[in-house]
């Protein structure tokens, strides 16, 4: 463990002081270094109605991207288990789109750490594909009919389901 991913954890046990989680009891913290070394923290914010909860990664990612930041280098995450808790699948997908394939550090407040350098996000949705594959039926001559019958079939697609493809991308 370097210094810098050291203080990142120590961040990260500060930001789960503030974790509001009446309902799991379970609390965690996230800390987010940008490139520039500037760092982030969040927590989990639970709610009444559970499904609105927060966990705190996204938390911290959604804090540094409201303030325009778009580069980041890692991650830490703490919660008082044994085994390391590593992101759910949403905060995977998250951390994915904003930080790329960043490192992730696992802690927990006995000290126990884990580094994740890269490959703990394997592909996920990925935007630059579904934009490649988009230019590719936009800009194909006729002659393919592979992509002539799925440009057909993205004709006949509902004006909801283009609308949300196309807010997705
Ligand atoms: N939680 C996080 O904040 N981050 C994780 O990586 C795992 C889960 C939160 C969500 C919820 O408030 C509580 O932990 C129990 O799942």
């Amino acid at each position: 463990m370097t210094g810098a991913q050291g203080r990142l954890v120590k961040a990260a046990r500060r930001a789960r002081g503030k974790a509001v989680a009446p309902f799991s009891k379970f609390k965690v913290g996230a800390a987010l270094e940008t490139a520039r070394g500037k760092v982030y923290l969040g927590c989990n914010i639970e709610n009444a109605s559970y499904g609105l909860t927060l966990c705190a990664e996204r938390v911290a990612i959604f804090k540094a991207v409201s303030e325009g930041e778009r580069r980041f280098k890692r991650i830490a995450v703490m919660a008082d288990t044994g085994r390391l808790t590593a992101p759910c699948g949403a905060c995977r997908q998250i951390i994915w789109e904003f930080c790329g394939n960043c490192e992730v550090i696992m802690a927990n407040l006995k000290g126990k750490t884990f580094e994740e350098l890269k490959g703990m996000l394997p592909p996920t949705t990925d935007r630059q594909k579904i934009q490649d594959l988009i230019a590719a039926v936009n800009g194909a001559a006729g002659g393919n009919d592979r992509i002539a019958s799925f440009r057909s079939a993205l004709g006949k697609l509902g004006t909801t389901a283009v609308t949300m493809l196309k807010a997705a991308l």
